[in-house]
Parts: structure tokens; C-alpha cells; sequence
């Protein structure tokens, strides 16, 4: 694998090996000293033009746990507060003889774009509304532990319900293209004015209705509400959003006893998630991002490493 731009790029194989992978990185993070030699003498630079807390902070621990030389880049403080261009800014750092670039942008495709341009290896780390692939990644590693917990193996016959605001949302696409890899069943639910154009034809079950599907899933993964990609008006109110499309504690409470709750981060508690089921014994937010660590330390290494001296 030469980038991870898109879910599209893995198939079983890669999609299972990267998960693999990352339960033997997992064990890491328990460890007194989390080092392993395994990128010694890489650079990886962590480009983000947008705001990020889980995905930066997780890609600069993974490179660094792994003896990679990282180095974090935002628009703000580089050149490109001065009119620099993308493309310009990317050279321009590709020249210093980088190995990978971890990158995010407002813009969808502009991770595919950079890696036309640069030498380096490109990881998309979420641009625009089109792609996240290792927030899908480490979304399927968690539900894989979740249903292991719960004696079932593996994603066939199991029921994903992504709920809230598709329309904006990077974290869907790249958890539909995953789950059709996986096996897993996903069911889309928003309101009409929040699914995006043309969801009809992505193969999933699409529904309006919250409390229609909620007892049938294994999983509800609820997805914020991005009131900064929102110039007009798409529900009525943000009450009226949480009454219908909100896991309150009432649909808490009417949940399968064995299903679970996901949520990318971050989140808007008491708009699409309330304090009762983010903090709930069956909610995986944190699990989701611990795993984002072992997802991120597998991909660089998939993208990176070498078969040498991997995991001692
Ligand atoms: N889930 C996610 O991408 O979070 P950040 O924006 O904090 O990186």
C-alpha cells in the first residue's frame, strides 16, 4: 500500500492485516516503556489544516511510539498564512526529504491531490465531507472487540446504525465503504435535509426514523451535528433535532441489552448525544479512541515499515 486515501484503497486482506496489527500495537500502551524501533530513522509531518484533537494528537503518539521522527504543521504558523499555496507548501516540505505526510483539509480530495504532487507517502486524515479511513479503521477495530466481548465473532450479521448528520460527515463514507469490505450491515438514518445526494445508491438500508431501527442494532454510532459546515437552516430547532434524532436516555433504555454506542468525536452533549448514553457502561467513545493510537501506529507501519525488527 502505497497511501491510505480512502477505504476503497484496502481490501480483506489489508483491512483485516491493518486490524490485526493494531492488537499487537495495543499492547504497547499498557507497557512501562511504549518505544518500539520499528520506524527508527523515518519522518512522518502532520499536516492539519483544520482543527483536530483525537486524530493529531493519536498520529503523533503512533509515529512516535513507533521511533519515528514526527513534526506537527498547521496552516496557522506556517507560510500558507501568507498566501502560500497548497501545492507550493507541500513541495516545498516533500524537498526536506519526508517519508510521509499525515494530512488534513477542508477540501474533499485534497489528500488524493497531495499525493500526486509529493514523493512522499500520503495518509488522509479526514478531508472535507469525503473521507477518514482510519477513523473507519479504528471504528471497525472497536466494534470487532465489542462483539468478541459479547461472544460473536466478526461483523456478518451484525447491524451498524450511523445516525445524525450525514450530509457533513466524513466519518460515513468512510465507515460504509469499510463495513461493505467487513461484512457488517449498516443502516443510515437522518433527516431527509441531513442524507446526502445520491445515499440511495450506496447499498445501505436508509431510514428517517431513530426510533424505527434502534432495537434491531448492534451498534448506533451517532455522528455530530456540524454546525460549522451548516449556512442554512436543516432541522427547525436543535430541541426538536434532539427529540427526534437524539439518543436521550429514554433510547438509551430501548437499545438491544447487548448492542453499544459509538461516536467519533467530538461530541455535542444533549444535541445528538446526551451525557447518559456518551457516559454509559455500554458506550466505546474512550475505547474508540485508544484505538485510535493502535489503528494510526498500525497504518504508518503497513505504509512505512519494514519486516525487520517490527514488533521487538
Ligand atoms: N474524530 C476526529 O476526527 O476527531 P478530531 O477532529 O478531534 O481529530
Amino acid at each position: 500500500m502505497r497511501h491510505l486515501l480512502s477505504c476503497a484503497d484496502l481490501d480483506l486482506t489489508s483491512a483485516t492485516a491493518i486490524l490485526d496489527l493494531a492488537e499487537e500495537m495495543q499492547q504497547v500502551q499498557s507497557r512501562p516503556v511504549k518505544k518500539l524501533p520499528a520506524l527508527r530513522g523515518r519522518t512522518i509531518v502532520n499536516i492539519f489544516f483544520e482543527d483536530s484533537t483525537r486524530t493529531r494528537t493519536s498520529f503523533e503518539i503512533a509515529g512516535k511510539w513507533l521511533s519515528a521522527d514526527t513534526i506537527n504543521v498547521s496552516a496557522k504558523g506556517s507560510s500558507v498564512s501568507k498566501g502560500e499555496s497548497l501545492r507550493d507548501t507541500m513541495l516545498t516540505l516533500d524537498a526536506m526529504g519526508v517519508d510521509a505526510f499525515v494530512i488534513r483539509h477542508s477540501s474533499s480530495g485534497a489528500a488524493a491531490q497531495v499525493a500526486s504532487w509529493v514523493r512522499a507517502q500520503v495518509v488522509n486524515a479526514g478531508d472535507g465531507q469525503h473521507e477518514h479511513p482510519t477513523q473507519a479503521l479504528l471504528d471497525a477495530y472497536t466494534m470487532r472487540q465489542h462483539f468478541r466481548r459479547i461472544g460473536a465473532e466478526g461483523f456478518a450479521g451484525k447491524r451498524i446504525a450511523i445516525v445524525g448528520d450525514l450530509l457533513h460527515s466524513r466519518v460515513v463514507r468512510s465507515n460504509v465503504l469499510l463495513q461493505r469490505i467487513l461484512g457488517g450491515e449498516v443502516v443510515l438514518v437522518a433527516p431527509p435535509t441531513l442524507l446526502p445526494t445520491g445515499v440511495e445508491s450506496w447499498g445501505c438500508e436508509v431510514s428517517n426514523s431513530l426510533d424505527a431501527v434502534l432495537d434491531s442494532c448492534d451498534i448506533v454510532m451517532m455522528l455530530r451535528v456540524q454546525r460549522e459546515r451548516m449556512a442554512g437552516g436543516f432541522f427547525p430547532t436543535e430541541r426538536e433535532y434532539t427529540e427526534t434524532y437524539g439518543l436521550t436516555p429514554e433510547r438509551l433504555a430501548a437499545m438491544k441489552p447487548t448492542a453499544a454506542i459509538c461516536h467519533p468525536g467530538p461530541m455535542n452533549r444533549g444535541v445528538e448525544i446526551s451525557s447518559a448514553a456518551a457516559d454509559a457502561a455500554n458506550s466505546l467513545v474512550l475505547e474508540q479512541v485508544a484505538a485510535g493510537v493502535a489503528i494510526r501506529m498500525s497504518v504508518l507501519y503497513h505504509l512505512l515499515g519494514s519486516d525487520e525488527g517490527a514488533m521487538h
